[in-house]
C-alpha cells in the first residue's frame, strides 16, 4: 500500500503501521482524529476483519467512528469502555518533552478525555511535526459559543501577561459560518508564534470563563512514533 503514497502519506502511513504494533487482540482502543490517524484505524480495521482481532475501539470525532465503523471496528462510547489500554492519535506538534498540541482537526475536546482515560497514549507524526518549542501551529481553544467574543477578549487580555510573541486570536471558521465542533463549541485560533511556558498556558487557558478546553496536550503523550517521506520509521 505504502508504495503509490506520496512522501507525506508514506510518513504518516508507515508511522500508523509501527503504532498499531502495539496493539493487542482484545484491547479496548482510543481512536484520534485526523489524516494521520485515520491510516492507523485502517490498519486497525486489518487487524479486525484479517487476523480476528476483537477490537473495542472509541472514536475521539464523528469522522472517525464512520471510518471505524466502515473498517469493520466495534465503535462504543466512553462511558461504556470506561477505561481503555491504549490511544493511538495524531498530533499538531510535538517538542521533545513530548508535549503537544492537537486541534487542527477540531477534535482537541474528545480527544484529550479519550487520551486521558487511556493506560497509555502514542501519538503517530510526519517529521516535520517536531520542533524544539510548541507554539508556531495556532492553538486552539475550544469555547462555548454564548458570549464567545466576551471570551476571545478575556483570552486576548491574558495572553498579554504570559510569555508569548504573538497575541492575535481568530474565531476559526467553516466558510461563512463559525466551525462547530462535535460538542456544538467554537474554536478561537491563538497565533503565538512560540509558548515559553506551555504547562503554565494549558492551566491558564482553562480558567477562563467560557474556556472548555485547550490543545496542548501536557504530559499525556507516552511514545511518539515519527514517520518519515522515504519510509523510515523512529520511536
Ligand atoms: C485533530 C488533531 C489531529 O490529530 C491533528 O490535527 C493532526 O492531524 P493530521 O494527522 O491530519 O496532520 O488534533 O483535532
Amino acid at each position: 500500500m505504502a508504495a503509490e503514497l506520496s512522501p507525506i502519506d508514506k510518513a504518516k502511513f508507515v508511522a500508523a503501521k509501527r503504532a498499531v504494533e502495539f496493539v493487542e487482540d482484545g484491547m479496548r482502543l482510543g481512536l484520534g482524529t485526523g489524516s494521520t490517524a485515520a491510516w492507523m484505524v485502517r490498519c486497525v480495521g486489518e487487524l479486525v476483519r484479517e487476523e480476528g482481532y476483537r477490537i473495542t475501539g472509541v472514536p475521539t470525532s464523528s469522522r472517525t467512528a464512520d471510518l471505524a465503523r466502515q473498517c469493520g471496528i466495534t465503535v462504543v462510547g466512553l462511558d461504556e469502555a470506561k477505561w481503555l489500554d491504549l490511544t493511538i492519535d495524531g498530533a499538531d506538534e510535538f517538542d521533545g518533552q513530548l508535549n503537544l498540541i492537537k486541534g487542527g482537526g477540531g477534535a482537541l475536546l474528545q480527544e484529550k478525555i479519550v487520551a486521558t482515560a487511556s493506560d497509555q497514549m502514542i501519538v503517530i507524526a510526519d517529521a516535520a511535526k517536531e520542533v524544539s518549542q510548541l507554539g508556531a501551529f495556532p492553538l486552539p481553544i475550544e469555547v462555548v459559543p454564548f458570549g464567545w467574543q466576551t471570551t476571545k477578549a478575556l483570552i486576548e487580555e491574558t495572553l498579554v501577561s504570559l510569555d508569548v510573541l504573538g497575541r492575535a486570536a481568530t474565531l476559526r471558521m467553516n466558510g461563512d459560518a463559525p466551525y462547530v465542533t462535535d460538542e456544538g463549541n467554537y474554536i478561537i485560533d491563538l497565533h503565538l508564534g512560540r509558548i515559553g511556558n506551555a504547562r503554565q498556558m494549558a492551566l491558564v487557558m482553562n480558567q477562563i470563563p467560557g474556556v472548555v478546553e485547550n490543545g496542548l496536550f501536557i504530559d499525556i503523550c507516552d511514545i511518539v512514533v515519527i514517520g518519515h517521506g522515504d519510509g523510515k520509521v523512529e520511536t
